[in-house]
């Protein structure tokens, strides 16, 4: 079968970027896919950085120190960005104006404004395929609860959880770095670098919340800054956000967490929905499993826990009996991106795609609004029409 090859630039060339070269490196994995990345050009403010691109990534031909040289190299169609989130409004904008289509890193702009200059560039430029990274769902035991929703299996939703926990900041001798200054990171703190992971699904499901009360917690003050003194920690370092969720024909709560200081947890992501007809919770803390509980009036309620099976959104040539883990998701993420953009939306081979530009508005249009609750120790109302 011959593939399309998609040639693609990377801007910011830091832990997401190197993330993306492994899964365009490792391609032979798929199965049954017609296209595939290829990594020609790079771009990183710091040389170390696009050094390693040099010396492991073989395809990389041209490297550049100025962003703006990669959007005038024709030979690039595509470009993954991985930047601070101070950069991402001005370098997506000049992206998505060059005609390149993106894949951007979230938040998708450092703030509201940020994501609406991102937005209008988008509308000017229709022509663009734009996605917002967002991993976890493709792990196969999100895909089976997305399989669930798709199917109503849950009659009516009684209440739904989701989050993404962290405790490596419970270190408190951890040094400080862009991501725990609001200069850089922005004044959501761990909803910003977080959250986008938690409101994919809900926002696909459609359960947009109304109303946020948000409870923040800043936990460690003070920081080391790596040259011998400390520092103001300025971000939140945790939230939870208590949701009213209202849908065509329901209204449940919804409690969305992210946290960055949660004692005994590594990149846990989690979603449980609580239903009439049926219940299910899937974490990415014991990857394998998958909890459901179907319910019929009067009869025994009892949880099924099953390992499900190696069975990607792409087909792979892992064996069904074997586990799936955060790089296999990043590469099934790179898939669906690749997919979209050489098939289009409709001729995708599996449906779920990655997350959109209006996911992405949802997510600061929530955080917004918690702000606001945080704020004024009230409830905040979130306006979708705005
Ligand atoms: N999807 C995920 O699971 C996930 C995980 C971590 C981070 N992220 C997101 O990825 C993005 C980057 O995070 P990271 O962890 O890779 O950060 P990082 O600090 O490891 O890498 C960022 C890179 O951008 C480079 N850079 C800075 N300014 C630049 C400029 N003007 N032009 C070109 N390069 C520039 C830096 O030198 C650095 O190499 C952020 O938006 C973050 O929220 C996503």
């Amino acid at each position: 079968m011959s593939r399309r090859v998609i040639r693609f630039g990377v801007i910011g060339c830091g832990l997401m970027g190197k993330e993306f070269a492994s899964a365009a490196a490792r391609w032979l994995h798929l199965e049954g896919v017609e296209f595939e990345p290829r990594i020609v050009a790079v771009c990183d403010a710091n040389p170390a950085a696009s050094e390693w691109f040099q010396r492991q990534v073989p395809s990389v031909e041209r490297v550049y120190s100025d962003y703006k040289q990669l959007l005038a190299d024709p030979d690039v169609e595509a470009v993954y960005c991985a930047v601070p989130h101070n950069l991402h409004a001005q370098i997506y904008v000049d992206i998505i104006s060059a005609g390149k289509h993106l894949l951007g890193e979230k938040p998708f702009g450092i703030d509201k404004e940020a994501n609406e200059r991102i937005n209008e560039a988008l509308a000017a430029h229709p022509e663009v395929v734009v996605r917002c990274s967002s991993e976890f769902p493709f792990f196969p035991g999100a895909q089976q609860i997305i399989q669930w929703v798709g199917e109503g299996k849950f009659g009516r939703i009684i209440e739904v959880e989701a989050g993404f926990w962290h405790s490596s900041d419970l270190d408190p001798t951890k040094p400080i770095n862009w991501k725990r200054r609001i200069a850089t990171n922005g004044e959501y703190g761990c909803m910003g670098d977080l959250g986008m992971h938690v409101l994919h699904l809900p926002m696909r499901f459609g359960w947009k919340p109304n109303s946020v009360r948000a409870l923040l917690s800043k936990i460690v003050s003070e920081r080391p800054d790596g040259k011998g003194d400390t520092v103001p920690c300025e971000t939140w370092d945790n939230a939870i956000l208590a949701c009213d969720v209202k849908t065509r024909d329901q209204q449940f709560p919804m409690v969305l967490s992210t946290k960055r200081i949660a004692p005994g947890h590594a990149n846990t992501w989690f979603l449980r929905i609580q239903g009439t007809e049926m219940s299910a919770e899937y974490s990415t803390k014991n990857p394998k499993q998958v909890s459901s509980l179907p319910y019929s009036p009067g009869k025994q309620q009892a949880w099924h826990t099953v390992d499900v099976p190696y069975k990607s959104a792409y087909g792979t040539i892992t064996g069904g009996i074997f586990e799936f883990g955060f790089s296999d998701s990043i590469l099934q993420m790179w898939a669906a991106f690749c997919d979209e953009l050489v098939n289009g939306k409709a001729g995708m081979r599996q449906p779920f795609f990655c997350a959109t530009p209006e996911e992405a508005l949802g997510s600061h249009l929530l955080f917004t609004a918690a702000l606001e609750s945080e704020r004024t120790g009230q409830t905040a109302a979130i306006d979708w029409r705005d």
